[in-house]
């Protein structure tokens, strides 16, 4: 499996030269394939999460009737062969049914939102990989209840399971990215990071499959189709004991040269962990200087100030960019542009979403960060432009349809190269040692509460902006551009110190230029 592993690298050109490949081989040990594998299985259970609640949408919602003693089966027959006027509503459309409905979906976003603020403490708790392992218990219990939740009151079962799950999700979404990001070797650090989201997307499109009806969106099925999104959880489980701790946790924040030492040469293989024990020796001393990075103080801190804003906003972006309106509108959106199968053309885009995640795995590390941020915001930007062109005149030219279609396969193909997955793991190249578990957190939770605040609008901003919906995407999407060409700088190929380097002397120079202003405002007052 390693070597085949190894060649898979090889072949999908991150290597770009021999010596480049040696180098890989060298690095890319058998433990740190199965580190990373293992750890992004949270990620794949958090896309499949993100994923599940799609297509079983109008079971759910019958079975909730049901139970509830508010729709049944003969009632709603009755109302298709009636020729009275009255017509007896779809189950969904009952209030008390929308309400446990709407509640299932949203209180994931909300368990994310709460957790994400607890990475850093889970993190620091035990260690990374005893942090995965010991939430990976909220993971089993929501898929347990949601599984189970036929054998009581299902809706209260199914909202209590996706509230856990959304916790679990918000920590995990954190601890992944952390984990990664810390045992990486520099040189891949990119590739590797992006796994998370490659995994993230694997598991939205593995949810959109299964659930269709003839596989697990049935009547019948469609509790073991939630109650699965816990099984990575288990495997993750068994797998996590043979995952090496984060050597930086290990040096840094413990002070176990020895272990860090031994963490480093399993991860990498038998080489000489001098160096990069330096490294971490250097971001030892800097956070020994400085008291702890609390989250309060992260905000406070105005050295960290363009670190944060550059963090914060770059997480604005993916979640402002309007995926996931395309994610879980996608159905409608592809109805409205007049598609017959609506439903094949969403497990389409998730097809486009997981190729695009691949090659920006195998891009990253060589065009850069930046490179492919502008890019994908940029490519967004004209795609929504597009959609919104594809909608207006669909009803004057039938091909319009196709152009709203393919903005649509575009616009998340552009996502994938760069949006989607670089703010995931940038934000633990932006942030040494001593703030990276609060960043991350903060981030984390900036990530969470756009994506609520997007699922919740978006029907309403639909409504109110009708055909021209994606020009309000497109305009963010142009400022979120302009934002990343002028503020964030590349992190490809660096290590921590060297990327500090660069916004402490971005700061200094905003300084100097600050006093020089000064001086010349006071010398023309005088
Ligand atoms: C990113 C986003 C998530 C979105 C997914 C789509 O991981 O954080 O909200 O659904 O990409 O691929």
């Amino acid at each position: 499996v390693h070597v085949h592993v190894k060649c898979l690298f090889m072949y999908s050109c991150v290597c770009p030269n021999q010596s480049d490949c040696l180098l890989f081989l060298q690095q890319l040990t058998g433990t740190l394939a199965i580190a990373v594998f293992t750890a992004t299985l949270g990620s794949l259970q958090y896309g499949y999460s993100l994923g599940v609640i799609n297509a079983p949408q109008k079971i759910v919602e019958r079975h909730y009737g049901r139970f509830l003693g508010v729709w049944s089966e003969e009632a709603s027959v009755r109302s298709e062969n009636s020729t009275e006027e009255e017509e007896i509503p779809e189950a969904g459309k009952h209030p008390v049914v929308i309400m446990y409905w709407s509640l299932s979906v949203a209180i994931f976003s909300i368990g994310g939102m709460l957790s994400s603020f607890l990475v850093g403490f889970m993190g620091d708790l035990r260690g990374r990989v005893k942090g995965m392992l010991m939430i990976n218990i909220l993971a089993i219990v929501a898929g347990l209840l949601m599984g189970l939740c036929k054998m009581w009151k299902p809706h209260i079962m199914v909202i209590s399971g996706r509230a856990v799950m959304g916790f679990y999700c918000g920590l995990t979404s954190g601890l992944v990215p952390m984990y990664i990001g810390e045992i990486a070797p520099k040189a891949y650090r990119g590739a590797l990071g992006a796994l998370h989201q490659l995994a993230i997307v694997t598991g939205i499109l593995i949810s959109q499959v299964i659930g269709l009806d003839f596989i697990l969106g049935n009547d019948d099925m469609w509790p073991l189709l939630f109650g699965l999104s816990g099984a990575p959880a288990v495997l993750q489980s068994l797998l996590l004991p043979l995952c090496p701790e984060s050597p930086r946790y290990l040096y840094i924040l413990l002070g176990k040269e020895q272990e860090a030492r031994t963490s480093l040469c399993r991860l990498k293989g038998a080489y000489d962990a001098t160096s990069d024990l330096e490294e971490m020796k250097r971001e030892k001393e800097e956070a020994d200087r400085e008291p702890r990075v609390s989250i309060l103080s992260l905000i406070r801190s105005s050295v960290y100030r363009q670190r944060l804003l550059v963090a914060l906003v770059m997480h604005l972006s993916q979640q402002f960019s309007g995926i996931n309106a395309i994610f879980y509108y996608s159905t409608a959106i592809f109805t409205r542009a007049g598609v017959s199968q609506p439903v094949y053309a969403t497990i389409g885009v998730g097809v486009i979403n997981t190729v695009f995640t691949l090659v920006a795995v195998a891009l990253v590390d060589k065009a850069g960060r930046r490179t492919l941020t502008l890019a994908g915001l940029g490519g967004m930007c004209c795609c929504a432009i597009a959609m919104t062109v594809g909608l207006k005149f669909q009803n004057e030219y039938s091909w319009m349809s196709y152009v709203s279609m393919s903005a649509i396969f575009l616009f998340v193909s552009f996502f994938e190269i760069g949006p989607g997955p670089i703010p995931w793991f940038i934000v633990a190249e932006l942030f040494s040692q001593g703030p990276r578990s609060a960043a991350i957190a903060l981030a984390g939770c900036c990530n969470w509460t756009s994506n609520f605040i997007i699922g919740m609008t978006f029907p309403y901003i639909e409504v109110l902006l009708d055909c021209y919906v994606f020009i309000l995407f497109a305009v963010l999407l142009l400022c979120f551009t302009v934002f990343t060409y002028l503020r964030v700088p590349e992190t490809k190929g660096k290590t921590f110190e060297e990327i500090a380097a660069v916004f402490q002397k971005g700061q200094k120079k905003r300084q100097r230029d600050n006093a020089e202003l000064q001086q010349l405002k006071t010398s023309t007052d005088a």
